[in-house]
């Protein structure tokens, strides 16, 4: 039984996440959407739980997936949870050397493969990031996240305004 991890912060869940999710789940027999409990990046806008919730919402179409929630190594969660491959959505060339970087260094690790597909090009520009400073300052965010995200997004930055 193939099983694929999609990882990622999702703060918040994009279209661009959907798209490559959904496609995913066409060449897999389960997903595995693995939620990474403390993003990197930066302090993340939507908790952990509120960042579950909204993939939930927007995944409930699909009927192989999971939303699990890591910390740590990704290989070690994927070895836990007896995921053979890690899917990732390439968005332009500029992801490509880090993108590679990390499929390498996972690949050496434990031998899990990682797979690329292509991102839809209606959603190559977007990012969460963006989307949260277009969304900050009032932009129309309305084509780049499903509705119910667009609202949290609304309230969110409008509770800070407030
Ligand atoms: O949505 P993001 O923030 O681009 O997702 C990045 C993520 C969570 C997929 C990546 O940072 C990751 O895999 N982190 C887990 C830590 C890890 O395994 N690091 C080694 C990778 S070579």
């Amino acid at each position: 039984m193939p099983i694929a991890l999609c990882p990622g912060s999702f703060d918040p869940v994009t279209l661009g996440h959907i798209d490559i999710i959904e496609r995913a789940a066409r060449h897999f027999d389960e997903i595995i959407v693995a939620v990474i409990r403390n993003p990197q990046k930066s302090q993340s806008l939507f908790s952990l739980e509120e960042r579950q919730d909204l993939l939930a919402e927007c995944l409930g179409h699909l009927d192989n997936f999971r939303i699990e929630v890591f910390k740590g190594l990704l290989v070690e969660f994927a070895k836990e949870h007896g995921a053979d491959s890690i899917v990732k959505g390439l968005r332009a060339v500029s992801d490509f050397d880090y993108e590679l970087q990390m499929a390498q260094m996972n690949q050496r690790l434990t031998g899990i493969d990682t797979f690329f597909l292509s991102t839809s090009p209606q959603y190559s520009f977007l990012s969460s990031s963006l989307v949260k400073e277009v969304a900050r300052f009032g932009g129309d965010v309305s084509t780049m996240v499903p509705p119910i995200v667009a609202k949290r997004l609304r309230d969110r930055y409008g509770e800070e305004n407030a």
